[in-house]
């Protein structure tokens, strides 16, 4: 049986955008996006999923996000550009299950307060001439869960937060989220098997 996924989403849905096409091109074999859950009812993410004809809803609190990934027997959870922080509460009754992309090279520019252009802006404002991006499992420390895969990019001189964000975007995030999500789908599938 394959891994069931659900994506967790607050915006544009590029790195939500990057699992659905890595499953249509074989480079997710080990499981399936079943449901996408958005904190917000006007983000883009909504609709791609509905363009991939995967399930989705808008959820404000823990509790309904709870509901149904316990009705939609959810094997794996995965926070793609998620902009709320998930309590410790939450977070302990999926250990190793919920996993988060992170626009850095952890443990630099993380924690609470960097997120999204945030991150690139502090990056630029210390003059770091690399950064990247680092796919991770999630506990009760916001960015401190244990590190499953990075990638390295260079900052370019003339760089902005947004050309930043965009070159981390294509030359990280949507290669190391694709590839971490099969890499856990697959542990979870063989530990089902064993
Ligand atoms: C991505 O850069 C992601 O790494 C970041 O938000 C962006 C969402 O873009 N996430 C965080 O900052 C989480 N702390 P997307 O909606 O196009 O995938």
């Amino acid at each position: 049986m394959l891994t069931r996924i659900a994506v967790l989403v607050s915006g544009g849905g590029t790195n939500l955008q990057a699992l659905i096409d890595a499953r249509r091109a074989g480079a997710l074999p080990s499981g399936e996006i079943v449901l996408v859950i958005s904190s917000r009812a006007d983000a883009y993410a909504l609709e791609r999923a509905k363009s991939a004809g995967i399930e989705s809803a808008v959820c404000k609190t823990e509790d309904e996000i709870l509901a149904l990934i316990t009705e939609k027997k959810i094997d794996l959870i995965i926070l793609a550009g998620y902009m709320s922080i998930l309590s410790a509460d939450f977070t302990a009754r999926f250990p190793q299950r919920i996993i988060n992309i992170h626009p850095s090279l952890i443990p630099a520019f993380c924690g609470k307060g960097y997120y999204g252009l945030h991150v690139h802006e502090a990056a630029l404002s210390y003059g770091v001439k690399v950064t990247g991006a680092t796919v991770h499992y999630v506990n009760e420390i916001p960015d401190g869960g244990k590190i499953i895969l990075q990638k390295a990019v260079d900052v370019e001189p003339g760089d902005t937060p947004e050309t930043l964000q965009q070159r981390v975007m294509r030359q990280a995030e949507w290669v190391i989220l694709p590839r971490a999500a099969e890499l856990c789908c697959a542990k979870i599938k063989k530990e089902r098997e064993a």
